[in-house]
């Protein structure tokens, strides 16, 4: 079979240029009230920015962690707009050198927001002064070297960190005890998919009805991000094979077209489950010899294909490692191997 990179794909859920339609994306929530979906996370938030205007004090750091796609950096936006401050944007990759952090925080204003995705991804060095700065909004700063070496105490402006990351047990302990507000986003239901989708619809006026709608969320994988690039796909086959309204029927025809089955599940969904079934007996497969037999990285499948198939049910992650479930079975319409039977993995159950 060829391969092919998830980033090229259509629901590959991470960002590609096309999603943010420019720098000021029209379809990103601007404010708590307008966000959909997410209904603990934003409880909470709200609660805590709301506490910290009232206090006159800035909000505690924030840890945003789950799948890519779920909108870490909307809420960042969200957050800084609603407590009315500025908002600086990095990744933990992009901040190469202590100094670059440096950089970062001394250009901050009082109550500034510093965004960091991925930030499971900064260097242990870059860490080391992560920490003071979160902890005692200052940082030691160490010049020249021998006998010439100078120390300096460096207050930085108050600031909340917020950081997101798709791995939150690759924090190291300390970091993450540094967060006060810590919150998981979990995969969207199809509903409030479609109504994000409705809403995006209107944003880019393009008339689709519910059962329009309902279709594209049921195929998105639980993620607005794919739930936005299939509705722009799919307006294109409305307006050159329809009228250029979206219905159930025309949503179909499309996302039939692009291969994308009627649970979200492209090629390379179903050759996993697939692998697993023929050359594992349905499983249990350890990570890494699944890896390996489906050329992709072990972190692409735990971060990128798993919650979506275990939200389904048809993966179940094992201590013994990964078993597909009867119901991926019927799906594929393979039949399922002994041993696989109706809730027999989940006896197996260690962790989510
Ligand atoms: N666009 C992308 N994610 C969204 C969300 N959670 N709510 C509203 N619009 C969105």
């Amino acid at each position: 079979m060829e391969e092919m990179d998830f980033e090229d794909r259509i629901v590959s859920s991470s960002e590609i240029a096309e999603d943010t339609l420019g720098n000021d994306n029209p379809l990103r929530p601007k404010t708590l009230d307008e966000y959909i979906g997410q209904e603990k996370v934003k409880e909470n938030l709200k609660v805590f920015i709301e506490a910290a205007k009232k206090r006159g004090e800035i909000l505690d750091h924030v840890l945003l962690y789950g799948p890519p796609g779920l909108g870490k950096t909307t809420l960042s936006q969200i957050i800084a707009n609603e407590l009315n401050v500025n908002i600086r944007i990095t990744s933990g990759p992009a901040i190469e050198k202590p100094g670059d952090l440096a950089a970062l925080l001394t250009n901050l204003s009082s109550g500034d927001v510093l965004f960091i995705d991925e930030i499971h991804r900064i260097s242990r060095a870059v860490e080391e002064v992560l920490y003071p700065s979160m902890e005692d909004f200052a940082i030691d700063i160490i010049t020249g070297k021998g006998q010439m070496a100078a120390s300096y105490h460096l207050p930085l402006p108050k600031f909340t960190l917020v950081g997101a990351t798709t791995r939150a047990g690759q924090l190291t302990a300390p970091l993450r005890d540094r967060f006060g507000v810590v919150l998981r986003l979990e995969l969207y239901t199809p509903e409030e998919l479609a109504e994000i989708v409705r809403r995006s619809a209107g944003i880019l006026n393009i008339p689709i009805d519910m059962d329009g709608s309902l279709e594209i969320a049921s195929r998105s994988r639980g993620t607005p991000r794919i739930a936005n690039r299939l509705l722009k796909r799919v307006r294109d086959f409305a307006e050159v094979m329809g009228n250029g309204s979206i219905t159930c029927d025309i949503a179909r025809i499309a996302l039939d077209k692009l291969e994308i089955d009627e649970l979200g599940l492209d090629a390379n969904d179903r050759r996993m489950l697939e692998a697993i079934i023929r050359f594992y007996n349905g499983g249990p497969v350890g990570i890494e010899t699944l890896a390996a037999a489906i050329g992709e990285e072990a972190v692409t499948i735990e971060d990128v294909y798993e919650p979506y198939l275990m939200q389904i049910g048809f993966l179940s992650r094992t201590p013994r490692g990964r078993c597909v479930t009867f119901a991926a079975c019927q799906h594929l319409d393979i039949a399922p191997p002994n041993g696989v039977m109706p809730g027999s993995p989940t006896l197996f159950d260690g962790e989510k």
